[in-house]
Formats: structure tokens, sequence, C-alpha cells
């Protein structure tokens, strides 16, 4: 797809069909993430496809966004592994997750694969029931799978600022 199309297809969705996304095409999507820019290239993410039964049960227990997706990717990052920019007050690990997951939801786009990018969700709950690592925060979790029949996108998403509102040139 063009870029300004697959720019433009987005939407987040909200009820899914039971119909699981294919293995390739989460193969392609989860490319994108890997070749996502990260401060010095640290590709401090972590990424978990998650299809069991269970693993959904255990999504569903920490967040009511699912709408039914079929598969959903945690965005993880090692809190231990970010670059810390030079005066010591920020580091690299939430925005280099950022990127990764902005690639993934644009390349399901691309796919022809609807997605929800969740923020909605009990952190703590998800760390246990997957037993992730002490040193890695959850940035995200972001539902995947095929709209379900009427499904459109929130009148919402058709509600952008003007350009005007939103950026300043200076020239
Ligand atoms: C950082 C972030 C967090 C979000 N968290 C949630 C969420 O927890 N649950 C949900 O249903 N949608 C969530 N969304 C989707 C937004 O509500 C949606 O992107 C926004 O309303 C614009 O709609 P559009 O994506 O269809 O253009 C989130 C989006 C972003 C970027």
């Amino acid at each position: 797809m063009e870029f300004k199309e697959v720019i433009r297809k987005r939407y987040s969705c909200k009820a899914y069909s039971d119909r699981q996304v294919e293995d390739d095409k989460l193969n392609a999507i989860l490319e994108a993430g890997r070749l996502a820019p990260t401060a010095k290239n640290l590709q401090e993410q972590h990424v978990y496809v998650l299809q069991s039964e269970e693993a959904l049960a255990k999504i569903d227990a920490a967040t009511p966004c699912r709408y039914g997706a079929p598969t959903v990717l945690l965005v993880a990052f090692d809190s231990e592994d970010v670059f810390t920019y030079p005066g010591g007050k920020r580091d690299s690990g939430i925005e280099d997750a950022a990127i990764v997951a902005t690639q993934l939801i644009l390349a399901a786009a691309d796919e022809g694969v609807d997605s929800c990018w969740l923020n909605n969700f009990d952190p703590d709950k998800l760390a246990e029931a997957f037993d992730l690592p002490e040193n890695e925060e959850i940035l995200m979790l972001l539902d995947l799978g095929y709209a379900a029949e009427g499904a459109a996108p929130l009148p919402n998403h058709f509600n952008r600022k003007p350009l005007e509102e939103t950026v300043t040139w200076v020239r």
C-alpha cells in the first residue's frame, strides 16, 4: 500500500471477528517493529505475541479493551538497557518502544490487519500473569485482527485539529 494510504486507512478498531491473523502477516508486522530506530540502536524492546486462549484470558483480566481481537502484542522494553541522555534527566525507553509500536500499527494497516493501541491496562497484573522479568516495563498492548462485520472507525477518528492549531512555523 502507498504510505499515505496506510496513514489514512489506519484507525482504532474496537470490534474484531474470530478470524486469526495469518503468520506471514504477523511476521511482516513484527519485522517492521524490528527495523524501528532506537537511541544508540539499543533495540531494548521485547514484543510478546499472545494468541492462546489462556493468554487472551489473562489480557481480559487486565484490560476491558481487547474487543475480541484474536492476537494481542505486548510491547515492553528493558528498563536497564536504555540510553540516558546527557544531563541524566531522561532516558530513551518509552520513546524507543513507542516508535517500535508505531511501526507495528502502521505495518498492520499496510497488511490489511486492523489494530488498536491500548494503554488502559493494569501493568502489574500483566507483569505477573506473563511472568515478565523485573527489568521489563510494559509500554502498550496492541490488539490485532480483522474488524467484525459492521465495525467502523469511531466518529472521533475523523476529528483531527487543523495544522494551524498544532504547528508553528518560524522562518
Ligand atoms: C497512547 C494511546 C493509548 C490508547 N489507549 C487506548 C485504550 O486503552 N483503549 C482504547 O480503546 N483505545 C485506546 N487508544 C485509541 C485512541 O482512543 C484512538 O487512537 C483515538 O481516539 C483516535 O482514533 P483513531 O485511532 O481511530 O484515529 C489509544 C491510543 C493511543 C495513541
